[in-house]
């Protein structure tokens, strides 16, 4: 784990190791997060863009997952949200980003295509996740099997609550689609980034303790090129059980 001391250098940090696979495999497949985690990322990302340092012309990007019934043309949908904090800035053309089909009439369906679509673009290279307070991962809850691919979900009430903040004068949704644990493992690289001391208790859980499916991010332990990037506050619970334990 790497531990930085702001925010900023946690996004700047993010930002080189996105930059590195970028620059290494111009067509790499991402996939990226929405979030207020990685936003000091993709801010620093869009800065190397616009002084010409980095393009991304040519990435493909899979988001983490979607709010069932909102149409990518709300501007809470993960699709609008990605579009307007990450790939506009970084210059992705819009037909090289994809969603699942929230708005769809039948999200299991749209759910097993996008899963479907992934493969098609030769699975993910590199994929940036944030977490949730209650160890969630993309939307896949506590409880979640480390073997689902992407599906839809339940959220759970912690969730809600946390996501309720973006839904001012409407209901937040109560499902998703999200890519599964499985989907997620599959990535050849995976980065975790995680900020604030509201991250502390989920950090400490999903890397100090044995892997178990009440914490999803704890299955990130089985995958063999996991980076995790934090600030002090949200790495501070996890150094003093390392500690602990010697
Ligand atoms: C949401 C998203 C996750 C994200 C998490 C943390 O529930 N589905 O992909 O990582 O929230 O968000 P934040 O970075 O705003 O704390």
């Amino acid at each position: 784990m790497e531990v930085y001391e702001t925010s900023e250098q946690v996004g700047c940090r993010v930002a080189d190791l996105v930059s590195e696979v970028v620059s290494e495999k111009p067509d790499s497949v991402l996939s990226l997060p929405t979030g207020s985690t990685p936003l000091p990322t993709y801010k620093e990302l869009g800065r190397r863009v616009a002084e010409k340092e980095l393009s991304f012309d040519r990435v493909q990007v899979f988001i983490l997952d979607e709010y069932v019934g909102l149409t990518p043309s709300d501007p809470q949908s993960y699709r609008a949200t990605i579009k307007r904090e990450a790939t506009e800035i970084l210059g992705i053309p819009e037909d090289q980003v994809y969603g699942p089909k929230g708005e769809s009439d039948t999200p299991e369906l749209a759910a097993k295509q996008y899963e479907s679509a992934i493969r098609d673009a030769g699975g993910i290279d590199f994929l940036l996740a944030g977490l949730g307070t209650n160890g969630h991962i993309a939307f896949n809850e506590p409880g979640t099997s480390f073997s689902e691919r992407t599906h839809v979900v339940k959220l759970s009430e912690e969730t809600r609550r946390d996501n309720g903040r973006f839904f001012i004068d409407s209901e937040t949704p109560s499902h998703a689609i999200t890519q599964g644990l499985e989907t997620i493992l599959s990535a050849q690289r995976i980065v975790l980034v995680v900020t604030g001391e509201n991250k502390a208790d989920a950090l400490a859980v999903a890397l100090g303790q044995i892997p178990s499916t009440s914490c999803p991010a704890s299955a990130l332990q089985y995958h063999g090129d996991v980076t995790i990037v934090a600030d002090r506050p949200a790495a501070r619970k996890l150094l003093l059980s390392l500690d602990a334990k010697g």
